[in-house]
């Protein structure tokens, strides 16, 4: 349900600039950027951001939009569902189904290798998906599943919200389990008989598990500017999607244009 609090914030930013616009503001007071960056104080009992269930954002009542009649109408449960696809990295909310290493291994060589490699070493410049193991305190870290990620159950999360790269979501449960089974497989973290499903997926401990810091770090700590934010210079369109080539491909533009 990220979809309601990315809705609802910038709803509410544009209510406050509403009602800026009607009173004058007292002078903002310092803004004191120590505080703002303190670490975050995890609940008792709860080690990781991950694990730590978020408060739903308070959200004032009249602040979303009246519908508007004849207009659209309400998400079906099966819609809100085909959205509300996030695993948390304790496992939450991961669903049914099952897969091995081996049936990971035919996936994989089907519908990731050709970017990714045969053993998720990385091919050209497409991100290699194993290797790194204690590199991230060298001069050359290198971050992939392997030495950087936190939790299991998020390699799922990823590989099913986002891969084969021109395809995502496409494949079945059972499938992104497979695939995340092989995927910790070539990282040495399960071994080849082990499967992978909704309960042994979380018990599976990644080597960075405890590099994390928790921090309480605001999105934007600066107030938005609102009023003459150009200052005469004229507003250009600097990028276009349709501009963006894949890594590896070798042609399209190397800066943005
Ligand atoms: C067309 C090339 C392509 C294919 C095919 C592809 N990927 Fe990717 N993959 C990428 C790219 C590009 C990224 C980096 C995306 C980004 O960072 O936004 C990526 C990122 C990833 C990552 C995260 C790596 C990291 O450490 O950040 C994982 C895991 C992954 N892919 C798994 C898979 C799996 C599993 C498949 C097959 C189902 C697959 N990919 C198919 C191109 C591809």
């Amino acid at each position: 349900m990220r979809k309601a609090v990315a809705i609802g914030a910038p709803l509410l930013a544009l209510a406050g600039f509403a009602i800026a616009q009607q009173a004058p503001q007292p002078a903002p007071a310092q803004t004191d950027i120590a505080a703002l960056y303190r670490p975050f104080q995890a609940p008792p009992g709860e080690r990781t951001r991950a694990d730590v269930a978020w408060p739903a954002p308070a959200i004032a009542p009249g602040v979303l939009p009246a519908p508007i009649p004849g207009v659209g109408r309400a998400a079906t449960a099966a819609e809100v569902a085909g959205w509300d696809i996030a695993v948390r990295g304790d496992g939450h909310n991961l669903p049914p189904g099952r897969g091995t290493v081996k049936e990971g291994e035919d996936l994989f060589a089907t519908h990731c290798a050709a970017c990714h490699g045969d053993f998720g070493e990385g091919l050209d410049r497409w991100p290699a998906l194993m290797g790194g193991r204690d590199s991230l305190r060298s001069d050359q870290p290198r971050r992939t599943v392997g030495s950087f990620w936190q939790h299991a159950p998020g390699v799922f999360d990823y590989i099913r919200r986002a891969m084969p790269y021109a395809a995502p979501q496409s494949l079945t449960n059972d499938e992104y389990y497979a695939l995340t089974a092989y995927v910790l497989f070539i990282n040495e973290l399960i071994g080849e008989e082990v499967v992978i499903d909704r309960d042994s997926l979380p018990r599976v401990q990644m080597p960075n598990r405890d590099g994390f810091v928790l921090e309480a770090r605001p999105d934007t700590p600066n107030a938005a500017c609102m009023t003459n934010c150009r200052q005469g210079r004229p507003v250009t369109v600097t990028m276009d999607s349709r501009q963006f080539v894949p890594p590896g491909s070798e042609s399209g533009t190397a800066e943005p244009q």
